[in-house]
């Protein structure tokens, strides 16, 4: 059985996520969406909050699980037996930061090859950090993230806004 590892913050899930998953479970048997702790973030969601939108945004996928997990992408890579790290490439403004990473992962463990697939035209300029600031300040994302977690993760960005 081949599998891949999504791996990223998923702080939401985006359309840009579920298009990239969705891909890759067409390509590898299981997909296993990991999320991860990215060091240079400060999240808005919980990761059992980000853990539980992708869950309900992948429920059509019969081959992709959801977790979490608090170490190095390869060291859970390993641990899960996957063959590929898979992760979507928007811009080139993306390139170097996830050439870096992928140097990196490979550089840890060379036996796990990181895929990339490009973004559908679009999301081309679709993040989660977009979304944030669209509904921080009133406007409507409701092109932008699965319909099922549209009404949960707007909640959320009004719920953050009043805290500031
Ligand atoms: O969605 P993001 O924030 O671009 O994803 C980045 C992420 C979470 C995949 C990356 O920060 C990561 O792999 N974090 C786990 C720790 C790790 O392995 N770091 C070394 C990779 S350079």
């Amino acid at each position: 059985m081949r599998i891949a590892i999504c791996p990223g913050s998923f702080d939401p899930v985006t359309l840009g996520h579920v298009d990239i998953i969705s891909r890759a479970a067409k390509m590898f048997d299981k997909v296993i969406v990991a999320v991860l702790v990215n060091a240079e973030k400060s999240p808005w969601f919980t990761i059992d909050e980000r853990i539980d939108l992708l869950k309900k945004a992948t429920i059509g996928l019969k081959n992709v699980e959801i977790a979490g997990f608090d170490g190095l992408l390869v060291d859970f890579a390993k641990q899960q037996n996957a063959v590929a790290i898979v992760k979507g490439l928007r811009a080139v403004s993306d390139f170097e930061y996830e050439f870096q990473m992928a140097l990196t992962n490979n550089k840890l463990n060379s036996e796990i090859e990181t895929v990339f697939l490009t973004t559908s035209s679009e999301n081309m300029y679709l993040s989660s950090s977009i979304v944030k600031q669209v509904g921080l300040f009133g406007g409507n994302i409701y092109p932008f993230v699965p319909e099922c977690v549209h009404d949960e993760i707007l909640l959320r960005i009004r719920q953050r806004s009043k805290q500031k």
